[in-house]
């Protein structure tokens, strides 16, 4: 048996623990931290335990197919790595080493503007794909079309514009252990990066945001006037946002509560899913993610019309534990799961998932 880095952690649990101890306490706040009182990030979790599935039996489960399609390309499952900041405070290897554990496994990989390395190095560790830029917007349009264009020249296939931070959400926990996201944490796509704002400035009677925050729906037509590229629209937990995503000819949103860490309170994304997917599912692709764990999670949210499902804390997890290749092997294990998964629910591909896979817990 070949030794992998995650062996001797064969459980999430144990990946979350063994991760707790290899990062350092500031980061791991960074990290595992909601916003307020951590209602929305509890809720994306407890959201899951709701639905239970309702296996088939005797379907001839042979053979189990993962593969499926995201936006016309063909992946081996449909998961995809959603775009944190900061990878390389987890583990030397950051980006890169994520990046090319996802292309080796060939699932979807989402890299945030605030990536610690350059969006240019992460293209470069893994030129295969399939990878997709994370947008925060510039306070210049300028600045957010010259991160567009090296997107675009450096192969990434589509903009994930994020929409749920006009600010930054507050976060208690991880202001207290001492990192959070401001100028002074460095990023790799260039000193001029500016990132989301902290907090509102009191100016007289109002509170006055940066110039991001000025953004409307009419930035849509200014991405698509700089760039010829798909664009995500991510944050959307609002079936009229949903509808609007549609009006605006988006090819995919992202329902998400940006991993509890926004807006506390605000819906566990999978509870605002299966309106969303019912309604507007035809129409472009609807993806998930938070509070995704296991296979399980995996097959809730595919049979509530996700057409592709996100990793966020997991992945970090696993990269502090054993680097890019702590990655693979938790990449690969989530598969192994995900295929027995079908087998025992009966499905042998990722389109025979549908909501008679569910049952909401009475
Ligand atoms: C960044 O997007 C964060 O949520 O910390």
């Amino acid at each position: 048996m070949t030794h992998t880095p995650l062996q001797g952690f064969p459980t999430l649990a144990d990946l979350e623990r063994v991760a707790a101890e290899r990062v350092p306490d500031r980061v791991w706040a960074y990290i595992q931290t909601g916003a307020g009182e951590e209602r929305s990030l509890e809720a994306n979790r407890a959201a899951f335990r709701r639905w239970s599935l309702r296996p088939r039996v005797l379907s001839d489960v042979t053979s189990v197919d993962l593969r499926s399609r995201i936006l016309g390309r063909e992946v081996d499952a449909p998961l995809f790595v959603a775009p944190m900041a900061y990878q390389r405070e987890v583990h030397p290897e950051g980006e890169e080493g994520v990046a090319r554990a996802a292309e080796d496994a060939r699932v979807l990989s989402i890299f945030s503007t605030l990536s610690s390395a350059s969006l240019e190095e992460i293209a470069r560790a893994a030129p295969s794909g399939p990878r997709w830029f994370q947008l925060y917007l510039q306070p210049e349009f300028a600045r957010s079309r010259e991160l567009v264009e090296r997107a675009e020249r450096s192969g990434y296939s589509a903009l994930v514009l994020t929409v749920d931070v006009p600010v930054l959400g507050v976060r208690d926990r991880q202001e207290a252990g001492g990192f959070a996201i401001d100028a002074s944490v460095p990023t790799g796509n260039g000193p001029g990066v500016v990132p989301p704002a902290r907090a509102p400035s009191f100016r007289g009677p109002t509170y006055e945001l940066p110039a991001n925050a000025a953004a409307n729906w009419g930035i849509l037509d200014d991405l698509r006037s700089i760039s010829r590229l798909p664009v995500i629209l991510k944050g959307i937990l609002s079936l009229e946002d949903a509808r609007r995503a549609a009006r605006h000819s988006m090819e995919g949103i992202v329902v998400s509560n940006h991993g509890g860490r926004q807006l506390d309170g605000a819906a566990a994304s999978l509870d605002a899913l299966p309106a969303i997917a019912e309604e507007v599912g035809s129409t472009l692709e609807v993806y998930v993610d938070g509070g995704v764990r296991r296979a399980s999670d995996v097959l809730i949210a595919l049979a509530l019309g996700a057409k592709a499902v996100g990793l966020g804390r997991p992945i970090l997890w696993a990269l502090a534990v054993g680097g890019g290749e702590g990655v693979r092997e938790y990449l690969s294990s989530l598969s192994r799961d995900l295929a027995t998964a079908m087998a025992l629910t009966g499905r042998r591909q990722i389109a025979e998932i549908d909501r008679t896979l569910v049952q909401r817990i009475p």
